[in-house]
Parts: structure tokens; C-alpha cells; sequence
């Protein structure tokens, strides 16, 4: 894992234009700030997505073409808090849907709670957690031939390129059986207005979780970043459909990083581009899945038409 961690970073800061990857942002300090994201008056996504969770249950559980005698598999890669999900979960129980939850994540803590929550709140709905890599665990899921959901929400897929994110999308496909769904929850393309202050609450918190990346590199690789000496600087172009996020050097400036026994420059000005959060709409989706084996079948949006989870069957 450091050696993955040394490596990448390497390779990113020796780039030209420089980058370091968002997937290093969720260690304990970044999982714990991204909670406080999710919670800020600017970053309207989760509660966006929870409104159609909440609110627009059954036509999910409708488009997900479910049948009551046949039991089932939902799986969620990314699980969280489940906070999105239990709407969902609560409302196939009541309908005495059988199946089984299968929340995937990498923190073992976060299925903890996560089982000891849904032990309390919905007894009856049969979890069973697995930790550890997404495509291992799908894999090792191939085996079962129950019928089977995948949620994959909260726009992750848009910290990926539409290049990883077709690869993404097609290595899921290569774990199912056809008819098996994907329900996939995207931030849609809107105006630059509701989108940027998203990435640029006024409380710090999204700068806080941008510039973590350079005090784990402290920690973890023994770096002298002075994070007094960057910014984060969020981008959005509303004709690409994507907000960028960077941090940029507020003076020029040398840092080394002992683990990597290197030394780096930084101009005044210079940026290190560090995440992108890609939003959508039906071409885009429709351009990303066209190499894939699933077929668009419907979309779900919320009441403000900001977020869509879309149904997509395996052909
Ligand atoms: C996890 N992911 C979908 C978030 C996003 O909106 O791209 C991460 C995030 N970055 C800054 N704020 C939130």
C-alpha cells in the first residue's frame, strides 16, 4: 500500500502539468471531513440523491423490476453510512421483497457500524457484509444465481475519466448474468452556480479535504509541504460537465519528500490538479456504457432534476 502510495505520487508530481490522485483523499482525516461534505449547505449531491431514496422509492423498486418470489441479491460497492440505502432497504422489507444486502467497502469499521446499525433499525433484511476489493468480492459473488442489483451511488463514478469509467462500468457487466441491474447515481451537467460553491464551501471544509493530500504526504512520506503556502482552487466548466479541483502553490516554494529522496519545485501560481468530479446527462451516459453490456432503461431524478440514478439492465 505506501509503496503503491510512493509510487503514484512520484509519478504524479514528476507530470507536467503535476497531479496526485483523489483516491489518496480517504484516509481517517479525509473519511471524516468527506462526512462533513456531505453534510454542508453547498453540497447539495447526497441530499439530492436521498430525495429520490426517500421519496421515489417505489419507482425505484419498480424500474429494478423485481419479483417478490424470487429471491435476490443487492449489492452496494461503497456503502458508507448507508444512510441513502436504509430508505430503499426499509421499503423492499415492508414489502416482503427476500434478499440479501450485500454492502461492499474497504473499511471494515464502516460495516460494522454499518451491520450493527441495520441489526437495530431493520432486523428482518438479511446482511451480509463484505470487505475488501469491489471486483474480488463481485467475483466471488458469481457463483450464487440469484438475480442480482448493484448500486453504485453517490457520483463516484465521477472521480473516474469516461475512460475508467466505461472499463469501470464494462468489468461489472463481465460479473453478471443478463437481466441482473445496475443502478447507477450520477450528479447531472447544471449551471456553474450550484455547481462550483459545491466544491468551494464557505466553511473550508472542501479545501481542508483537497489540501489533506499534502499533509498525508507529510505524514505517510515524510514531506515539508507548509500547507500555509497552497490553496485549493475548484474549476467548473459548464460545456465539458466537469468540476476540477487543484492546489495551488501560493509562492514559489521547495519541498522534499524524504520517503521518495527527492526534492520538488513549485512556481508561484503553479497548480497540482488533484480530482475531477465528472457530471452527466443522458449522451454521456448513453457514450459510456455503448462498450459495455448494459442497456439504459430508465433514470430516476430528484425533485430538483440536480441528480439522476439511472437503471441500467445486463443484456
Ligand atoms: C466522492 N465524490 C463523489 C465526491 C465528489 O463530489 O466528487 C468527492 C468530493 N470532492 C470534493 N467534494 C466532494
Amino acid at each position: 500500500m505506501l509503496e503503491t502510495f510512493k509510487k503514484d505520487v512520484k509519478q504524479g508530481l514528476d507530470s507536467n502539468p503535476k497531479t496526485l490522485s483523489s483516491k489518496y483523499f480517504y484516509n481517517k482525516i479525509g473519511d471524516a471531513l468527506f462526512v462533513e461534505i456531505m453534510n454542508l449547505p453547498e453540497y447539495y449531491l447526497t441530499r439530492s440523491e436521498l430525495d429520490i431514496f426517500q421519496n421515489k422509492t417505489q419507482d425505484l423498486i419498480n424500474a429494478l423490476q423485481l419479483n417478490s418470489n424470487t429471491p435476490f441479491e443487492l449489492i452496494e460497492l461503497g456503502a458508507g453510512d448507508g444512510l441513502k440505502t436504509k430508505k430503499l432497504l426499509r421499503s423492499l422489507d415492508k414489502q416482503n421483497y427476500t434478499f440479501d444486502y450485500l454492502p461492499i467497502d474497504i473499511s471494515s469499521n464502516a460495516l460494522q457500524l454499518l451491520k450493527k446499525d441495520l441489526s437495530n433499525t431493520l432486523p428482518n433484511v438479511s446482511v451480509k457484509t463484505q470487505q475488501g476489493d469491489y471486483f474480488k468480492i463481485l467475483a466471488s459473488l458469481k457463483k450464487s444465481s440469484k438475480p442480482k442489483v448493484i448500486l453504485f451511488l453517490g457520483s463516484n463514478i465521477g472521480n473516474m475519466d469516461d475512460e475508467k469509467a466505461a472499463e469501470f462500468i464494462y468489468n461489472l457487466g463481465a460479473n453478471l448474468k443478463p437481466g441482473d441491474k445496475l443502478l447507477l447515481g450520477v450528479d447531472l451537467i447544471k449551471a456553474k452556480e450550484i455547481v462550483l460553491p459545491a466544491y468551494n464551501d464557505k466553511q473550508g471544509i472542501t479545501a481542508k479535504f483537497n489540501l489533506n493530500l499534502l499533509h498525508r504526504i507529510n505524514e505517510e512520506l515524510g514531506a515539508d509541504f507548509n500547507l500555509k503556502n497552497f490553496k485549493h482552487q475548484p474549476e467548473y466548466n459548464k460545456e465539458e460537465g466537469i468540476a476540477k479541483s487543484y492546489i495551488v502553490s501560493t509562492e514559489q516554494q521547495t519541498v522534499t519528500i524524504n520517503a521518495l529522496e527527492t526534492s520538488y519545485t513549485f512556481e508561484a501560481d503553479e497548480k497540482i490538479h488533484t480530482e475531477i468530479s465528472r457530471k452527466y446527462n443522458d449522451a454521456l451516459i448513453e457514450k459510456i456504457i455503448a462498450n459495455t453490456d448494459f442497456t439504459l432503461q430508465t433514470k430516476i431524478l430528484d425533485s430538483k432534476a440536480y441528480f439522476a440514478d439511472y437503471i441500467l439492465t445486463r443484456n
